[in-house]
């Protein structure tokens, strides 16, 4: 069995009044088209073939970087002419699975079931029942049940309209077949355009086997047209998203005050406040405490981890039983050994903190080696870059930077060393000793206040 998978993403979403083309916009963080290219790569198809047309230059970059195959159609004429773009890459395999670029929620169990509810030789439908229909094409079956033909919207007689059982557009049709019929399609009808689901009747004229599975969750086949429905995917996505972390162990404050754009992984009794959004890849081990207003992208968090309030961490790797917050800002390259803890108002990039080491507020730590049970003090600042280039600054064990200092690298400060408050470190300060740069305090008598000059 060889399976052809076409996506149709040539439309161009006039109601999304956007210059970005319709399947670019984005549902948690990712294009509507990803995430239809992600579940089609799922089903490992011996190949994957976009229909591109209006946009086309937004969309290419995707496509090439995820290996699909571009087809062109430069004139809108339908689905059926939009498929028909793709008949080179299809012929040679034994069906075909059409997916909308506008659909991004169809799950990948639902598409294997639809691929297995009929042979090979079979035309197999993906349909829905809505409460309200209208503008779907309405899947028309005999008396026997029987499906004959799939009418549009447009084209639907009163009867017609009345039937509740629609089409999802996501069909599978014998490849074969598909190429040599789908020349025989016609735009004769109320819209003036080749209709893919023309191919239903043609397939019952050549007594092809016609299933269907019919989708339980609307969200599944419920495509994006404009920025109201995306708004609706969004949350239905996000719900599960927050179920699936319930079940598996997860405490939300609010499940619907939780964003998870990409991929998020937990252990046990993690716990996650309000208002936290995940993005990329970020794995939290068993116990950590997300506090509210957090975001966290590209990240991985150690058991027993607390995360106050309002911190943003990036492309991060925290140790367990660390503190970091509130309001903490962890930039790339951050890495922090068990027990450390990041208080307030610090930020840091570029470095390795040592096993309980402390940046406690109101620092930045850049370019910096710092080793285990260092105390920085308050406003400490690592001058890393001159202006061109960025060196790095090296804390060793047990060293205590007293508060506003400033350690204008490449500099090191040895084990055990005492830096005095306000000091300007350029030299090396030398191990278990005290280090002073300011000048013995003095009184200057007579000294007068400056004053305003009128
Ligand atoms: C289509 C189906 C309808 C179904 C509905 C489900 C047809 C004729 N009708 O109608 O039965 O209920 O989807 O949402 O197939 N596209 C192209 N090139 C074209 C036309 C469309 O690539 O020339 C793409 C669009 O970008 C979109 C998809 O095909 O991703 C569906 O097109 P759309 O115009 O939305 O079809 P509907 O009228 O909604
Ligand atoms: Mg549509």
């Amino acid at each position: 069995m060889s399976l052809s998978i076409v996506i149709l993403a040539a439309g161009k979403g006039t109601r999304m009044k956007s210059a970005i083309t319709k399947v670019m916009h984005k549902l948690a963080g990712r294009s509507l088209l990803e995430h239809v290219i992600e579940t089609a790569k799922g089903l490992q198809p011996t190949n994957l073939t976009g229909v591109l047309g209006n946009g086309a230059d937004q969309v290419r970059p995707l496509l090439e970087s995820k290996s699909v195959i571009e087809v062109m159609q430069y004139e809108q004429l339908g689905t059926g002419h939009a498929v028909m773009q793709a008949t080179q890459q299809f012929a040679t395999t034994s069906q075909v699975l059409v997916l909308y670029g506008d659909v991004p929620l169809t799950q990948l169990s639902t598409l294997q079931q639809l691929l297995a509810c009929g042979g090979e030789d079979s035309l197999r439908i993906l349909t829905t029942k809505l409460d309200d229909p209208t503008g779907y094409g309405r899947i028309v079956r005999n008396s026997a049940g029987e499906v004959i033909c799939i009418t549009e919207q447009k084209d639907a007689d009163q009867q017609t309209l009345a039937i509740d059982e629609v089409n999802s557009g996501i069909m599978v049709l014998p490849a074969k077949w598909l190429a040599e019929s789908v020349e025989k399609l016609t735009n004769n009808n109320a819209q003036g355009e080749y209709y893919l689901t023309d191919m239903v009747a043609l397939a019952v004229a050549d007594g092809i086997v016609i299933n269907t599975v019919c989708c339980e969750d609307n969200a599944e086949v419920a495509g994006v047209n404009n920025r109201i429905q995306l708004a609706d995917l969004e949350s239905h996505y996000q719900s599960l998203k927050a179920e699936e972390l319930m079940i598996s162990g997860v405490t939300l404050a609010d499940p619907s005050r939780i964003d998870i754009r990409g991929k998020l992984t937990t252990g046990t009794d993690v716990t996650i406040d309000i208002n936290v959004i995940f993005e990329g890849n970020v794995s939290l081990a068993n116990n950590v405490e997300i506090g509210a207003n957090c975001i966290i992208k590209d990240t991985i968090i150690g058991e027993g981890t607390v995360i106050l309030p309002n911190s943003v961490i990036d492309s991060s790797t925290i140790g367990a039983n660390v503190n970091i917050g509130p309001f903490a800002r962890l930039r790339l390259g951050t890495v922090l050994a068990d027990k450390a803890k990041i208080g307030n108002f610090v930020e840091t990039k570029n470095v390795n903190i040592g096993k309980g080491s402390k940046v406690n507020h109101l620092s930045y730590i850049g370019d910096t080696d710092m080793g285990a049970d260092v105390n920085i003090g308050a406003g400490t600042i690592t001058c890393n870059y001159d202006g061109a280039n960025k060196h790095r600054t090296v804390i060793g064990d047990r060293a205590f930077i007293g508060s506003d200092t400033q350690l204008v690298a490449p500099v090191t400060v040895e084990e055990g060393a005492t830096i005095g408050a306000g000091t300007t470190l350029r030299k090396t300060a030398s191990a278990d000793a005290l280090t002073l740069t300011k000048s013995v305090q003095k009184t200057v008598t007579g000294w007068q206040r400056p004053v305003k000059k009128k």
